[in-house]
């Protein structure tokens, strides 16, 4: 599971109808993944996510292997990723991936002999994230349409964002606010999905600017560890903090998530606002990882996906792309929702090819 948007709406209905039932009768799935076992691979920190999936597992009675730091495994003496998930894959029947380069996860999907999902590949996308935000809105608005979403933050690194505006492009009547600065706005492939929609998009430097206007309002962390430099970071940093003045403005039944961690975006002072969701929204994520995990391992909803890819013929330039580390993957790609010939790993669209004019 690369992405959430290789599922159809009614895998994605199923989906939240199972995490519902797991959420409210627990003791009846705790045996349905008896001797299962989840890999858990985390080339970069995590709380939530890999503690979430392991609590998932273990609560369906399962059992969990894996890292939370590439340090102490065979990756520190130069082992490739497509080595690692060729052993790794022979060990268990689901594997769990964070990695900080884009596009990582796919090109482990292509050595692994097991389902393998993408707990969150560099700034690229974080489909289970988007999974527990959809799962929360299902819940608290009964409804995943018709919604004015503002999106505030870091929008080019975001990993959590681009999954989430992919996500709900899909849904009818949905109007995504694009809070951020230009330097940290999404990327234009982000951008390309909206139009391509037929979503209405307002960019805007502001939160006061557009919080009266709000039914979800998404803050996000700036993600100091992809910035090129310290400086870089330090010019973009404490730009955007909600704080309960500017909620004064807001709708009675503004929904506030945050996909975690926090640094300063949102006050603390907040957290008591009955509006405030982000640790409901946390929780919400393990029942939405169970629900997942039975739906891979009883349903084998991994099997079903057709593959687009197609030759590249080129390299991909993103500096951030995994093809840049792992050299010997195929240069392959697809083609986009705008015709956009693409990198199959991290979306950014591909070069011509030398000696063609553009
Ligand atoms: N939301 C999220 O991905 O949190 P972690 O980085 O703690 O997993």
């Amino acid at each position: 599971m690369i992405d959430l948007n290789d599922y159809t709406l009614e895998e994605w209905n199923s989906l939240l109808k199972l995490a519902s039932d797991i959420r409210l009768n627990q003791r009846a799935y705790i045996n349905r993944c008896e001797g299962r076992i989840m890999a858990t691979l985390f080339y970069e920190p995590s709380t939530r996510t890999q503690m979430s999936f392991q609590a998932a597992m273990l609560r369906l009675g399962g059992q969990i292997i894996g890292f939370d730091n590439p340090v102490n495994s065979s990756v520190s003496k130069g082992e490739t990723l497509m080595d690692t998930i060729r052993i790794v894959s022979g060990y268990s029947d689901v594997i769990v991936m964070r990695h900080p380069l884009e596009g990582s996860v796919k090109a482990a999907s292509l050595y692994s002999r097991c389902p393998i999902v993408n707990a969150g590949d560099g700034g690229h996308l974080h489909p289970t994230q988007t999974l527990t935000d959809i799962f929360t809105l299902y819940n608290i608005k009964q409804r995943l349409g018709g919604m004015n979403i503002g999106v505030c933050g870091d929008l080019k690194y975001g990993r959590t964002v681009h999954s989430l505006i992919k996500a709900m492009t899909r849904f009818p009547g949905n109007r995504f606010y694009l809070i951020s600065t230009p330097e940290l706005a999404v990327p234009d492939y982000i951008k390309q999905i909206i139009t391509s929609s037929g979503a209405d998009c307002i960019e805007a430097s502001s939160i006061e600017s557009c919080i009266g206007d709000l039914d979800v309002l998404y803050m996000t962390r700036i993600q100091r560890e992809r910035f090129a430099t310290p400086e870089a970071y330090e010019k973009q940093k404490g730009v955007f903090v909600l704080d309960r003045e500017k909620l004064k403005k807001a709708k009675s039944d503004l929904a506030i998530l945050h996909p975690l961690p926090r640094v300063d975006e949102i006050e603390f002072a907040v957290d008591s606002d009955s509006r405030a969701l982000y640790f409901k929204q946390a929780e919400f994520g393990m029942f939405a990882r169970m629900a997942l995990i039975l739906k891979i391992i009883e349903d084998d909803l991994l099997e079903k996906k057709d593959d687009d890819s197609m030759p590249g013929g080129v390299h991909c330039m993103n500096a951030r792309c995994i093809t840049q580390q792992e050299t010997y993957l195929p240069q392959l790609a697809h083609i986009d929702a705008s015709g956009r010939k693409c990198c199959l790993y991290c979306d950014e669209e591909l070069p011509p090819k030398p000696g063609i004019r553009v």
